[in-house]
Formats: C-alpha cells, sequence, structure tokens
C-alpha cells in the first residue's frame, strides 16, 4: 500500500534574530511528518545559515529569485505547499508584502499564491514601536484583507531590552497550529 503523502509547508524567514527559533519550529515540524521547505530573504540568511536550513528539511533553501535552475520557483513552490507561513515576519517584509512587492522570494510567492485557496500565515517579530507604527499596522489592516492569518505577536521582553508586544508567537504554539491546520492531511 502506497504511503499518504506528506502535508507541505512552505516555512518563509526574513531577517529577525528570532530566526533562530524558527529553525525549532522547523525541526520539529519536520520530525512530526511534515514536508517543510524554506526560503529566506538575504537578512533572514544573516541570522541564520543557508546549510542549517537545509540540514533541517533536506531540501535547499530559495533565498534569490535569479539562482541558475531555480527561476521559477516562485511558482513551482507556491503551487506544491499546503500552507505558507513567514516566521518570523519582519516590518520591512509585512510592508513589503502589503505593498505587493514581488522582487526577493517572500514577496514574489506571496503573490503567486492562490490566496483564496490556501492558507497564507504571517508571524510578526519586532520592536513594539515597530509593530505599533501606522505603517506596520496598515500593511497588516490590509494583509487581513486579502485573507492572510496573522498570529498574535507576545507581549514581555524584546531582544533589543524593551518590553511590549512584540515577540514572536511561542514555537510551541506555533507548531500546534500548524500541526492542528495540517494534522487532517497528517497520517
Ligand atoms: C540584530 C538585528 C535584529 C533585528 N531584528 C529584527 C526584528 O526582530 N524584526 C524586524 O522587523 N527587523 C529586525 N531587524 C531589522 C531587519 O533585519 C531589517 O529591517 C532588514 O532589512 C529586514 O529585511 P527582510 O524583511 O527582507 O528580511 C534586525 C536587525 C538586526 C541587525
Amino acid at each position: 500500500m502506497n504511503a499518504a503523502p506528506k502535508p507541505r509547508l512552505l516555512f518563509l524567514l526574513s531577517g529577525s534574530i528570532a530566526c533562530y527559533k524558527a529553525c525549532h519550529a522547523i525541526s520539529r515540524l519536520t520530525q512530526a511528518g511534515i514536508e517543510v521547505r524554506t526560503a529566506a530573504t538575504p537578512a533572514a540568511l544573516r541570522f541564520v545559515g543557508a546549510t542549517t536550513l537545509e540540514g533541517l528539511t533536506g531540501s535547499p533553501v530559495f533565498s534569490d529569485v535569479w539562482a541558475e535552475s531555480r527561476v521559477m520557483d516562485h511558482i513551482h513552490l507556491a503551487r506544491w505547499a499546503d500552507l505558507a507561513i513567514v516566521c518570523p515576519a519582519t516590518a520591512n517584509t509585512l510592508n513589503r508584502l502589503g505593498a505587493g512587492l514581488a522582487d526577493d522570494p517572500i514577496g514574489a510567492l506571496f503573490l503567486a499564491w492562490e490566496i483564496q485557496q490556501k492558507p497564507w500565515w504571517v508571524a510578526p517579530a519586532m520592536n513594539h514601536v515597530m509593530l505599533a507604527h501606522p505603517a506596520t499596522q496598515t500593511s497588516l489592516t490590509k494583509l487581513r484583507a486579502m485573507g492572510v492569518r496573522v498570529l498574535d505577536a507576545g507581549n514581555g521582553a524584546l531582544a533589543c531590552g524593551e518590553t511590549g508586544e512584540g515577540r514572536l508567537i511561542e514555537p510551541e504554539s506555533l507548531i500546534l497550529q500548524v500541526l492542528a491546520a495540517l494534522g487532517p492531511k497528517l497520517a
């Protein structure tokens, strides 16, 4: 008997110090039986290495829309996945997605994503003032209106030393929510 196909998760990292927490979540979700592929902005790869992401998932990270032999990955990966999550989602990436810009891997994947058919989530992580800024809040409102699910950021100590809302959702909570969303497809 053929094994059921694994649920497919596209895990997208932008340049926050919380990228290390995302690696933990990727590891746990892979162990749970989910097939994970990653894309990362150049800034994200200054926080975690492409080798780490490939080692965790068994697949190379999509990080350059111009990379040789991967020029259509923004379409192929968008068709391949059941769920996409931007985690961590920086202020910059949220504002770029809200504006519909497609000149980096995450932006191109977002515009190629069939947003009415498949879920696209974002998990903001940033300084509390950056999160509260009207530019960021306007983008979040626009993204919600497009059908994006915005996961609540946590409140507490931030990497910058300040305190407030903007911590990345706790990885355990994120893992549980992804498992609940993809659970019916898990063997
Ligand atoms: C140490 C360090 C930590 C950072 N953490 C965050 C963060 O948590 N959230 C955020 O929005 N930006 C953060 N930034 C700024 C982003 O990396 C910067 O805006 C970058 O251009 C984001 O690019 P991207 O959205 O294309 O990944 C941080 C920068 C540095 C140097």
